[in-house]
């Protein structure tokens, strides 16, 4: 719940996924906000201490569900997400990419939270084929379903940032991507992840009712 000291407010803010390159920098951002008095932040992996950060850790991030209600936070970042191929199956996919977001932003909304954030993909549909693309329409749709006076849906295409694994396609296309950046048309250049982070930090601290959409041309 907003904390108050004196005549100012402070969100507490949970976000999902803050290991990863979008996750990372929506952290950094929101732990640097003097809006936020706190960030909770369930990982797999322990991140570096901060006095606003509080980081559960767990192997299995469904243990965390349980303590989600008393962590009443505000809003919800998710940056959460994997691949068929990292995952390991399309069901193990399923459960990163649709399962958890739904599971911990239930809980959060329960709890008092307002507004959140969700980064999906380009592509995200209901009636395409595709597993990847119909997973992320689905967590798109069932997350506006949950009842959050706020919701942003960012679908970003390329993201520019550091990345500890080794990607090939990434590797080939993001140095060419980065050269021919003032040629390509702006939904096809990088989006770097600092500017997601932005959209995704500022979208919570200053909440709009209803649903809006950020695309590739509105990150570059
Ligand atoms: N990469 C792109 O170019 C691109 C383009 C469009 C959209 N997106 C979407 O944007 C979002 C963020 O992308 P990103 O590039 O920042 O991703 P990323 O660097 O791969 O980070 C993914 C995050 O999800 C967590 N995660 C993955 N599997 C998990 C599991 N089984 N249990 C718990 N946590 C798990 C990771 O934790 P660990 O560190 O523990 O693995 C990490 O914190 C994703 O939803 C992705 O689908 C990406």
């Amino acid at each position: 719940m907003q904390e108050t000291r004196g005549d100012e407010r402070f969100m507490k803010v949970l976000i999902l996924g803050a290991t990863g390159v979008v996750g990372k920098a929506a952290l950094e951002r929101a732990l640097g906000d003097r809006g936020v008095g706190q960030v909770i932040a369930p990982t797999r992996r322990s991140l570096a201490p901060h006095p606003k950060l509080i980081n559960p850790v767990a192997q299995e991030l469904d243990l965390l569900l349980p303590d989600a209600h008393v962590w009443e936070v505000d809003a919800v970042i998710c940056a959460m997400g994997t691949t068929i191929r990292k995952a390991g199956s399309k069901a193990a996919f399923r459960h990163v990419d649709y399962a958890l977001p739904i599971a911990f932003s239930k809980e959060a909304y329960q709890k008092g939270a307002q507004a959140l954030a969700l980064v999906s993909s380009p592509g995200a549909s209901l009636s395409i084929p595709l597993f990847y693309c119909r997973t992320k329409g689905e967590v798109e749709r069932d997350i506006q379903k949950i009842g959050f006076e706020s919701v942003t849906i960012v679908r970003p295409g390329m993201i520019g940032g550091e990345r500890n694994e080794f990607r090939l396609a990434e590797r080939m296309v993001l140095p060419v991507a980065k050269l021919l950046h003032p040629l390509l048309p702006r939904a096809l250049r990088v989006n770097p992840a600092a500017n997601i982070a932005d959209v995704l930090v500022d979208s919570v601290l200053a909440p709009k009712p209803g649903v809006r959409l950020a695309t590739s041309r509105d990150l570059v």
